[in-house]
């Protein structure tokens, strides 16, 4: 029997959950494009509807696609089991939903992915659920928002955009000491570059748009936790909310993983370079990359994270008409939202993603208006260094 937790990273990623077709011996399976499924008795189909004997039921439940896709990321991540959802804030909705009741109280980041504040804010607290932001990389201010209905911590790290950098298993025991679920948005670092579980978290949420998929070509997002928790917490809600994932996704998602730990190896390379770059460029105030030794938490990185990630934030001189400059010059980078794709994508939140906010606010959070963040892509680094050369010329 092979045993599949001594496999390496690159064999997982390939390995679990690609089996060929037991119908056909297609090597790669089909994308089991059904809603339902036939069964060859009455009696058969009891015993799969009570659990007594596993098989499908219902497209809304899952597909024999999404259960490979499952098997797979459940295994790079070290969880017992995983959900896949129709989005990031899907997943996150859900875990929340699954460990939180009317009267619990969370405690969140101050600086996490705008959607996780909108579903707090406007799904969840209507719903009767408290929730505390606050600077999760210190203790002391998590000390201070416990209250006795605590249930829930919810952190990002590194935190988008400001990279900043929450000590895991720090945070696990605080959790553990008292009796909270600790979950963490691993989106920016995959399960290649950190693993949350063997830190000491609870539960793992991840937006698989991003470099899980790799690709830029779909949405998603997964949960990976303990079997009770995804199977028994979990999959109960999603059947009912209808928070499912195509089977073409997940087939998308499942190839994109073959390559997650070749694609992120060059991710890190090319980002270490663009850092570099950016900290000895006339034109830039500073940068924020945790691969860097000016970077304030660079020793907590290279303890907790196998690879630096592939984000960087900098702020340009001269602020908000200068960061736009250099956006609207580039000529191969994209300007364009979401990250971990294959190629180099750059946005800026002052004009984009975090407009909307009250400046004062965006400011406070570290969000400058010359603040401008870069996904690097995989492309070769000579021509992304080229491109932003040419655009910070033209500024
Ligand atoms: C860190 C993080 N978590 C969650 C999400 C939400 O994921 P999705 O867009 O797949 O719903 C995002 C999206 O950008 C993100 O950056």
């Amino acid at each position: 029997m092979t045993n599949i937790e001594k496999w390496g990273e690159n064999t997982k990623a390939v390995h679990v959950g690609s089996k060929p077709c037991p119908a056909t011996g297609a090597l790669v399976s089909p994308i089991y494009q059904t809603s339902t499924y036939a069964y060859e008795s009455t009696e058969e189909a009891g015993k799969i509807f009570t659990g007594e004997k596993f098989g499908y039921l219902y497209g809304r439940d899952h597909s024999p696609t999404e259960i490979q896709l499952e098997e797979k990321i459940a295994a790079l991540e070290g969880g017992e089991a995983c959900k896949v959802f129709g989005s990031g804030m899907a997943a996150i909705a859900n875990a929340h939903m699954a460990l939180l009741k009317a009267g619990d109280h969370v405690i969140c980041g101050d600086v996490v992915y705008g959607g996780t504040y909108g579903l707090f804010d406007k799904m969840l607290r209507p719903f009767g659920v408290d929730v505390t932001y606050v600077d999760t990389s210190k203790i002391e201010e998590l000390e201070k928002a416990l209250k006795p209905n605590t249930k829930v911590v919810h952190i990002e790290t590194p935190a988008n955009p400001t990279l900043r950098i929450t000590d895991i298993k720090e945070v696990s025991k605080f959790c553990k000491a008292h009796n909270l679920s600790l979950v963490v948005d691993n989106t920016f670092m995959t399960p290649y570059l950190q693993k949350p579980l063997e830190l000491g978290a609870d539960i793992v949420v991840h937006s698989a748009t991003k470099y899980l998929n790799g690709h830029g070509d779909c949405i998603a997002g997964v949960v990976v936790g303990s079997k009770e928790f995804i199977e028994k917490g979990l999959h109960e809600g999603v059947t009912k909310i209808g928070a499912l994932v195509s089977p073409f996704t997940c087939f998308l998602v499942k190839r994109g993983i073959q390559t997650l730990p070749l694609r992120m190896e060059q991710h890190i390379n090319n980002a270490m370079k663009v850092a570099e770059y950016l900290e000895a460029h006339p034109k830039v105030e500073k940068v924020l990359y945790p691969g860097l030794k000016s970077f304030p938490q660079h020793e907590l990185a290279k303890k907790q994270m196998k690879g630096f990630g592939a984000l960087i934030s900098f702020e340009v001189k001269g602020g908000l008409d200068k960061a736009r400059q250099l956006c609207d010059n580039l000529e191969m980078i994209e300007l364009a939202v979401s990250l971990g794709d294959v190629g180099t994508l750059i946005e800026h939140p002052a004009s984009m993603t975090h407009k909307s906010l009250p400046v004062e606010e965006r400011r406070a959070s570290g969000i400058t208006d010359g603040l401008v963040r870069l996904s690097i892509g995989i492309e070769n680094i000579e021509d992304i260094i080229t491109d932003l050369d040419q655009a910070f010329d033209k500024m």
